[in-house]
């Protein structure tokens, strides 16, 4: 801005028009125009060697930054952000042409079955889009399940000690109102073998438990859980199992038939990179009618369409569907067990170069049944945060968590990101 301009405006001293000076230097300075955003397939094959460098492109986090925590929210391509950006323009130009009737296009959620973008999910979870409800976040789901089940003061659920909030605070909620009884488990670091983690529910389990809370990717260690058997064993003594996988829709292949649990629900903004505030929520087709609805609106009773029921939550935005209906053709377009074998061998490369570095300790299981693409990992005793913050220096993101720092690799994520954190983490372990 030159001298004498910023002067004029200097004198502006009213509110309204000092309200307006962010705009109009932000506009001044806007970044060219994004370009256009292209889909899995338009450019090639996963097999091709530069695919994943190419798909990079796709994503806006400037080329010289680097994000690993997408276990808190995922950066959505380009085709995702513009779906959502698009249809929000539309909604809000076209809004008096909205006549009402029925062969009009709707243009919120929170009163309509949503029907294709649940076909769409169902299809890569091998489930019936019936069985699917689009909510908010995997908090929405876990507290259905929590509020919606019949349960009665003495009644044991058991949970993992360090959940996720968003994976249990509806039962803890439940003892507080009804009495319920809620039982813990912590499982030691790192988790030897699957074994354990089934004997940790097993042992607390008496003829008044009725719910195994199962998380299926651990928040806090990424410990990927021995969920089918879990089911198994849960259904074998009759007790409902409800399996938090805000951490996996996106990261890992899910089939929910092959899964065999009674309720899952799942944060899709995260690993999915749907855009945020988007949630998918599972009932097997024999609780969907006996479970309650929380949110009551208009088909709070409907039993044609019982998952309905927990997805009429009242005006939505329509526009965070449409971008999640692209986001999930994009993650389709490349395959959900090619995704989960690039970004865990991307993890498997962290850590073999962790078990290198005298001074690193991995935390997080390294069992093969049980680790995933996040990695939590500690340096030389430093705090977490300094971790955080010495690696940001390099503009690489990764998480603090306590004395430690989560790590997950995603699809924008490279061999070299890896390296380059790597050989920082070396040398600050000689420090
Ligand atoms: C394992 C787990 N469960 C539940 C949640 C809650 O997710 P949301 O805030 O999207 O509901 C998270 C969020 O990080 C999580 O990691």
């Amino acid at each position: 801005m030159t001298t004498s301009r910023r002067a004029f405006l200097g004198t502006l001293a009213t509110p309204f028009i000092a309200s307006r000076l962010p705009a109009i230097e932000a506009r001044a300075s806007a970044p060219a125009a994004p370009p256009k955003p292209r889909m899995p397939a338009e450019i090639g094959s996963p097999t091709s060697p530069d695919f994943w460098k190419k798909l990079r492109a796709e994503f806006t986090i400037p080329r010289d930054e680097v994000f690993f925590n997408t276990g808190t929210m995922g950066s959505s391509p380009l085709a995702v952000q513009e779906a959502v950006i698009n249809h929000m323009r539309h909604v809000d130009r076209d809004i008096a042409k909205w006549d009402y009737k029925a062969d009009h296009e709707q243009y919120f959620t929170g009163y309509f079955d949503e029907l294709a973008t649940r076909d769409a999910l169902a299809k890569i979870l091998n489930c019936s889009g019936k069985d699917l409800a689009l909510t908010q976040n995997a908090t929405f789901g876990m507290n259905f399940v929590a509020h919606g089940l019949e349960l009665k003061a003495g009644d044991e659920v058991i949970v993992m000690q360090n959940a996720h909030t968003g994976g249990r605070r509806g039962f803890d909620l439940r003892a507080k109102r009804d009495g319920i009884v809620v039982k813990e488990f912590l499982p030691k670091d790192p988790v030897p073998d699957p074994d354990t983690l089934i004997k940790h529910y097993t042992d607390l389990t008496t003829s008044r438990t009725k719910v195994w809370a199962i998380p299926h990717i651990t928040s806090a260690r990424a410990i990927r859980f021995p969920v089918k058997r879990l089911c198994t064993m849960a259904r074998e003594r009759g007790i409902f199992s409800t399996v938090d996988g805000a951490q996996c829709v996106g990261h890992i292949a899910v089939d929910l038939q092959d899964l065999g649990c009674d309720a899952y629900f799942s944060s899709p903004h995260k690993w999915l990179l749907s855009p945020k505030g988007t949630g998918i929520f599972y009932l097997r087709p024999e609780h969907q009618k006996s479970i309650w609805c929380t949110l009551a609106s208009g088909h709070y009773d409907d039993v044609d369409d019982p998952m309905l029921r927990m997805q009429a939550y009242g005006t939505g935005n329509l526009s965070l569907l449409k971008g999640l209906d692209v986001a999930i053709a994009f993650h389709q377009q490349i395959g959900s067990k090619v995704i989960e074998d690039r970004i865990v061998g991307l993890a498997d490369r962290l850590r073999d170069g962790l078990k290198k570095i005298p001074g690193a300790t991995i935390v997080s299981p390294t069992h093969p049944e049980l680790r995933c693409a996040t990695t939590l990992y500690g340096i030389n005793g430093m705090k977490g945060t300094q971790l955080m913050d010495y690696l940001w220096q390099s503009k690489i993101r990764v998480r603090a968590n306590g004395d430690l720092a989560r790590h997950g690799c995603h699809i924008y994520n490279s061999e070299e990101d890896v390296d380059r954190t790597l050989a920082l983490l070396s040398k600050a372990a000689k420090a």
